[in-house]
């Protein structure tokens, strides 16, 4: 050292000088491109390669979410190849085997089993999930949405196949904060025990853990559009309100509520009901829902709403009006005035994206609510393909409804790789 002159100290001195600023001004380049590959590199073991061993890993995904013509037609051949529909399938039993070692399931499906940054930490979700078939849509959807600091309910119906509840059981039981509903029930469409699937979930949710801020209800063919730092300032940014539709009630579902819908030997009656309890104004909307934790404490504990829900018991889909009408009482936490000036469409809400056939129209239409169905339709939702992933990703919605693991994995393939790129990439 010594040996060094006061000249050469001055040198070395000007050169990391140099060097630092260097450094400084890449990345100040890459925080421009709004790329860190720095970042990437720190959590590479959790980026989606294709040495997973995905069958859906000879399509090209960037292409896909460009929407580009040549891809997306040979993600359609691809999808109705019998050679490809076969390797997608997924037995209950290899999930059962699979999560045998906890550790090994976690690593090798790529669970993110640490929190990515301190924003995402502090500001905890809580999650139903209700779910009835579909395991490997399951699985996709929880790995999509998991960390550690969220708490996820999954209500499995008590009618579902017994390897269908095995194998859900078998994953839930990988993770601390996955548990399944203390009760569950036999859910019938368009009855109240749809509702009562999410009560107690909700319940449990409730009970479980008093940090949560928000509560998301899901099915098991929903998928986010979000990453979970994307879904934490959406919620932020919603100041303490909920975001769900809430809107009049169009007249021809006003049957739905006047009536009484009990079902006696098979055969439904008809009978008038009373008003709703304390004239509260009964308002439209769907299943999904976006609230926040005085949300769900109102439902436990504000007397209306707990007359409200008994009155509700013998309508018919008493989903697609009870959170929309909790969301217009005076007084619950999140709420709007239930003045119509306040209601709120599904469009306009964030909780979920649904496409409905007889709103859909061709790119361009004023009508059209939104472009073609891309997929295919069941009792006319659109199943998601991979061409609606173009539209999809560019919606303010976090979740959206319909995907389907068996008859379109592309779809489900190329956004859950583009989820997880940017998880990784936009840390904060
Ligand atoms: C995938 O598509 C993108 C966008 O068109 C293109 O730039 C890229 O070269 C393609 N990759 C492969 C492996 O074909
Ligand atoms: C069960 O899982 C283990 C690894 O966890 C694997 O080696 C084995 O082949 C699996 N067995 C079956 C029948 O899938
Ligand atoms: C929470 O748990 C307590 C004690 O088991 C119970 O009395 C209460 O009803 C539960 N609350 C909800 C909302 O389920």
């Amino acid at each position: 050292m010594r040996y060094l002159k006061r000249g050469c100290w001055l040198q070395l001195f000007k050169f990391s000088a140099v060097l630092g600023s260097l450094w400084i001004l890449f990345l100040l380049s890459q925080l421009k491109t709004g790329k860190s590959p720095a970042y990437i590199l720190k959590y590479q073991w959790l980026v989606y390669t294709d040495e997973d061993e995905s069958p859906e890993k000879v399509c090209n995904c960037s292409a896909i979410l460009q929407g580009e013509k040549e891809a997306l037609l040979q993600a359609k051949l691809l999808t109705i190849t019998k050679d490809f529909q076969k390797v997608i399938q997924i037995p209950d039993e290899y999930y059962i085997n699979a999560t045998q070692d906890c550790r090994k399931f976690q690593k090798s499906r790529k669970y993110i089993t640490f929190p990515l940054n301190k924003e995402e930490e502090d500001f905890p979700l809580a999650y139903s999930m209700v779910v009835h078939h579909k395991v490997q849509n399951f699985e996709r959807l929880l790995r999509a949405i998991y960390t550690p600091q969220n708490i996820y309910c999954v209500h499995v119906d008590k009618k579902a196949q017994a390897s269908v509840f095995a194998a859900i059981k078998a994953i839930t039981s990988c993770f601390s904060n996955v548990f399944m509903v203390s009760k569950a029930m036999n859910v019938v469409y368009a009855g109240w025990t749809r509702v009562q699937a999410d009560l107690n979930c909700m319940a449990d949710l409730y009970n479980t853990s008093t940090t949560w801020k928000y509560f998301i209800n899901l099915c098991g063919q929903d998928f986010p559009l979000k990453t979970n730092l994307e879904i934490v300032q959406a919620l932020r940014a919603l100041k303490g309100g909920n975001s769900l539709e809430s809107e009049e009630m169009p007249e021809g579902k006003k049957g739905r509520v006047s009536n009484a819908h009990q079902v006696v030997d098979g055969k439904p009656i008809g009978k008038t009901k009373d008003p709703a309890p304390f004239n509260l104004p009964i308002l439209s909307g769907n299943a999904y829902i976006v609230v926040n934790r005085g949300y769900v404490r109102s439902v436990f504990e504000d007397k209306r709403i707990q007359a409200l829900i008994e009155w509700a018991k013998d309508t018919y889909s008493p989903d697609e009006f009870l959170w929309a009408t909790i969301q217009r009482i005076p007084g619950v936490p999140g709420s709007t005035w239930p003045n119509r000036k306040f209601d709120m469409t599904d469009m306009n809400a964030i909780a979920r994206m649904v496409k409905w056939q007889w709103h859909e129209g061709s790119e361009g239409s004023l009508q059209a609510v939104y472009p073609e169905c891309k997929g295919h339709h069941v009792r006319s939702v659109c199943v998601y393909g991979a061409g609606d992933l173009q539209w999809l990703i560019e919606q303010h919605h976090l979740f959206a409804n319909k995907f389907d693991a068996d008859r379109d994995p592309i779809a489900i393939y190329c956004l859950e790789k583009y989820l997880r790129h940017k998880a990784l990439t936009d840390l904060v």
